[in-house]
């Protein structure tokens, strides 16, 4: 297995650039499935779960060009041969689920494996499956978990999530995009990856209105046409970097990054005391020499304070003088890497869903493992300032969703090594 050696790096500094967002390109390579013309995206980050992903919609008979180097992909949905999505892909990538809409729409009919839970909960789908029956779609869920679904024709709905899923807002809206009538899809999510997929489908020629707001309208098209699309910039990469300027009291330039994206991250840092400000090049984190103070987070739905930052953000509170508390309210297991952090001499105790960190822990190296994608960079993050190395093991978790993690942090003066199992 691989591993990451991790140094006590000293102040971070120098300038990063923000890579395509994987929770955007995801959906909207699911969705260019939608059409029979030929898409083209830029910005399409080199990551497991694209891969993954490209892999899935050219098992169904779709063409994917993909140039790693330029960050672009070529789709072409002209002919679709299969709507059975294979079960070792979806059992890798959760996000599969997002493939059911469009193949329901363009098909009708999908079937895929239940994805099953993973280190942060159970993650069930029921909201998808009650969007997508209300449009007309007909779901058989056997006792193995083969969800196989099937529709005369899909037609508009008035839908409410009782949760803001974001892959159920983005399933149903791909699956209304083409269905006879109007949907209204209330309690949606309204992150930022629902308007870039909702902005992408409206070049496909969807009529779309209301994405990034709770309440979304889709009125529903014959068909649509192919498109080309530049993905926006990853607000959680850039969201863990502006942590890692905060943790090493360094001072970091984030290039192509939309701070708008990051507000509740910008208000935190700024609680803690780091200055960030805006220049024509980018956004300017300043921790050097700073004694930063503890904040609480509470993670929320967007626009709240995003669940995928906890992690890094718990790190930094390790770190920083004063007590702080940390509560995760989206997912019901997403303190994995507590246990790991405590390994390196944090001060954290967790009761329900609230931990309490006792700041200015002095962190050391020691063995720990990514239990998932951002708790991965948690512990880099950490690593960077405990004394020692630290060894990080499971490290495909921080590959599926951060561009050139260990030439990115090395550019800023970290010392990471990518070794074979040390
Ligand atoms: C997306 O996952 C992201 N993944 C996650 O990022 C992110 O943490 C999450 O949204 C929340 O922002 C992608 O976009 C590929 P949800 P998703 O459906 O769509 C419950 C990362 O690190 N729920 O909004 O799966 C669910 O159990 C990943 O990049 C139901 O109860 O998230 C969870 O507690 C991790 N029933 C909460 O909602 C459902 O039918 C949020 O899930 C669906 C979800």
């Amino acid at each position: 297995m691989t591993k990451y050696l991790v140094q006590n790096s000293g102040p971070l500094h120098g300038i990063v650039e923000i890579s395509g967002s994987k929770n955007s390109v995801l959906p909207i390579l699911a969705a260019s499935i939608l059409s029979s013309e030929e898409c083209q995206l830029e910005d399409v980050p080199g990551l497991k779960d694209v891969d993954i992903m490209c892999e899935l919609i050219e098992s169904l008979g779709v063409k994917v060009q993909r140039n790693i180097e330029e960050n672009t992909a070529t789709i072409n949905a002209g002919i679709i041969e299969s709507s059975v999505a294979p079960d070792d892909l979806v059992m890798k990538m959760r996000a599969s689920m997002v493939v059911m809409g469009p193949l329901l729409a363009r098909t009708g009919k999908a079937q895929i494996h239940l994805p099953g839970g993973c280190a942060i909960g159970d993650r069930p789908v029921e909201l998808h499956f009650k969007g997508l029956k209300a449009l007309g779609a007909e779901i058989d869920v056997s006792d193995e978990g083969l969800v196989t679904s099937k529709t005369d024709g899909l037609y508009g709905a008035d839908i409410y999530l009782d949760f803001p899923s974001v892959g159920a807002t983005e399933n149903i809206i791909m699956a209304a995009s083409l269905a006879t009538g109007t949907t209204l899809l209330e309690n949606a999510a309204q992150e930022p990856e629902i308007v870039d997929l909702c902005n992408f489908l409206n070049k496909m020629g969807a009529r779309i209105k209301g994405a990034g707001t709770d309440t979304i309208k889709i009125e529903g098209v014959k068909e649509l046409k192919g498109a080309n699309h530049v993905v926006i910039p990853d607000r959680i990469e850039a969201g863990t970097f502006m942590v890692a300027a905060a943790i090493t009291r360094g001072t970091i330039l984030i290039k192509n990054m939309l701070p708008d994206h990051v507000k509740p991250i910008i208000a935190k840092l700024r609680e803690c005391g780091c200055e960030i400000y805006a220049t024509d090049e980018g956004v300017i984190v300043d921790a050097e020499g700073k004694d930063l103070k503890s904040t609480d987070i509470k993670t929320l739905p967007y626009p709240g304070f995003p669940t995928d930052i906890q992690s890094p953000f718990m790190a930094l509170l390790t770190t920083v003088e004063g007590r702080s508390a940390v509560i995760e309210t989206v997912f019901e297991n997403r303190y994995m890497h507590v246990k790991e952090l405590k390994r390196m001499g944090a001060d954290i105790t967790v009761k329900d869903r609230c931990a309490i960190i006792n700041g200015k822990a002095e962190l050391k190296g020691a063995k720990v493992d990514a239990t998932d994608l951002r708790a991965g960079a948690a512990v880099v993050l950490a690593g960077l300032v405990a004394k020692g190395v630290t060894e990080v093991d499971q490290i495909y978790h921080i590959e599926r969703g951060y561009e050139n993690f260990v030439e990115k942090i090395t550019a800023l003066g970290g010392i990471i090594k990518k070794v074979e199992n040390a």
